[in-house]
């Protein structure tokens, strides 16, 4: 049997041998089949009582920025895998996906109070910013690194948002509305995160700056802590998918008519999803839906490679609202040749060295797979990710219906939850979507009758 990356059969194999298969080194199979051993998880939180494990899956047929690359994926939902690995084949005959990203800055944010001179106190900041990047940099032993650098400083005024005001009722009567600040003087400090997310490091780096800034704003520091909105911290990606193949998609007919004028005249899976895109672009009901989809996505791998997925997220649906009003993270429209072209950027706080990817050994292996040099490079792979399953998602919705392709996987799911073991999973799962009777009750008679 050749590659499963150029077969891709990678689900053919049997599972003890797909990640030999894909050209792991035996020390990296075994660490990925012993995962986290209590030891190291002792390590890593508090009061451990055991490990947890999800499913590793990888998506295949990806070709990002003209490499092909093994994305690990790290889920327990279904069909995500699947469905990564469909829209990757079919935006490869295309060349794949072009990504890119921006110098990864992470902001830190300290919040001052009682600035008796805003503007005095502004200049005073600025005019120290070389003095204190340097102490960042090169003179505080708590802040250097290697990995990143303080790179500048920015001062913002915060005011009161007043459709939302701060008024705050105790349990005990109200809390006047009148004590309470109006404004923030907030200093951002920015580091260049290099391959690190940086979190500690920029964390560091605000409470070590406090007193300084307390000095020379004449305020009172309260909050030092970076922002999960890192809108400076960007990973973006593109492709293209041919109409043609979306007219002869594996699992449907793909065809409908829409009566939609401005897009009609398109092949219609194509219409059918830029449809679903405004959807998303104009809803915020709609667009929460459709960026879980995305978040499927860069999730599983944000997980996979031991990243905190939870900044990712606050990331990303941050960035989402920055105009106010919450949208979709991706947009699809046609191309002049009337194929479809999808477009992702979002904010994507994450690293290759430190934290949990560097005491996770499947973490590691899953960035030896991915074949990675930058945390950027991974930025990048993670929004074709994204765009890849929100793809997939927008096309099984706007042409047969997302239960159908689920239907499969969720009969495998119930033939094993009712005992079927080995080669009667697949068969039990195949009778019970031929029925259409996905039912556990059923799957138990089938296993029953295979018995007999
Ligand atoms: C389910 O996990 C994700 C979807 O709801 C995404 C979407 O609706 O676009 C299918």
């Amino acid at each position: 049997m050749t590659s499963p990356t150029a077969s891709s059969k990678l689900r053919d194999w049997p599972v003890e041998a797909r990640a030999a298969a894909l050209g792991l080194d035996t020390a990296s199979v075994d660490a990925l089949h012993a995962g986290l051993t209590l030891d190291q998880a002792n390590h890593m939180i508090e009061n451990v009582i055991a490990t947890y494990a999800l499913p590793m899956g990888v998506a295949q047929h990806f070709v990002v920025n003209g490499r092909e690359v093994l994305v690990p994926m790290v889920i327990e939902e279904s069909s995500v895998v699947a469905a990564c690995s469909f829209a990757a084949k079919l935006a490869k005959t295309t060349g794949g996906f072009t990504a890119g990203s921006s110098t990864p800055i992470m902001i830190g944010q300290i919040q001052v109070i009682d600035v008796p001179e805003f503007a005095a106190a502004q200049q005073r900041v600025t005019a120290a910013t070389n003095e204190l990047l340097h102490w960042l940099n090169a003179e505080n032993p708590s802040t250097q690194s290697r990995h990143a650098k303080a790179v500048g400083l920015e001062v913002r005024e915060v005011r009161e948002v007043r459709s939302q005001k701060s008024e705050v009722r105790s349990a005990n009567g109200d809390v006047e509305y009148g004590f309470l600040p109006t404004s923030f003087f907030v200093v951002h400090v920015l580091y260049d995160c290099g391959d690190a997310m940086g979190a500690n490091l920029v964390n560091t780096a605000c409470e070590a700056l406090a007193p300084r800034i307390e000095q020379l704003t004449g305020g009172r520091v309260n909050l030092r802590i970076l922002s999960n909105l890192s809108d400076r911290r960007m990973a973006w990606a593109r492709c293209v998918i041919p109409a043609r193949l979306l007219e002869t998609t594996e699992t449907g007919d793909g065809r409908r008519e829409t009566g939609n004028d401005s897009v009609s005249r398109l092949p219609s899976p194509v219409s059918a999803i830029i449809e679903a895109s405004l959807f998303a672009e104009w809803d915020p009901y709609r667009a929460a839906t459709h960026n879980k989809g995305v978040m499927n996505g860069v999730d599983a791998v944000v997980l996979a490679t031991g990243n905190d997925w939870r900044a990712v997220e606050a990331g990303a649906h941050a960035y989402a609202a920055r105009d106010g009003h919450y949208t979709s993270l991706t947009r699809w429209r046609a191309t002049a040749a009337g194929d479809l072209a999808g477009e992702i950027e979002l904010p994507m706080a994450i690293g290759i060295v430190g934290g949990a990817t560097r005491v996770h050994p499947a973490a590691q292996v899953a960035l030896k797979l991915l074949g990675v040099q930058t945390a950027r490079e991974l930025a990048e792979i993670i929004a074709c990710v994204g765009l890849a399953q929100n793809f997939a998602a927008l096309r099984a919705l706007a042409t047969e219906g997302i239960q159908q392709g689920h239907m499969g996987l969720h009969a495998r799911q119930i033939a094993v939850a009712a005992g079927a073991v080995g080669d009667a999973v697949e068969r039990v799962a195949a009778q019970l979507v031929l029925e259409k009777n996905v039912r556990l009750e059923r799957a138990r008679q089938l296993i029953e009758e295979n018995r007999g």
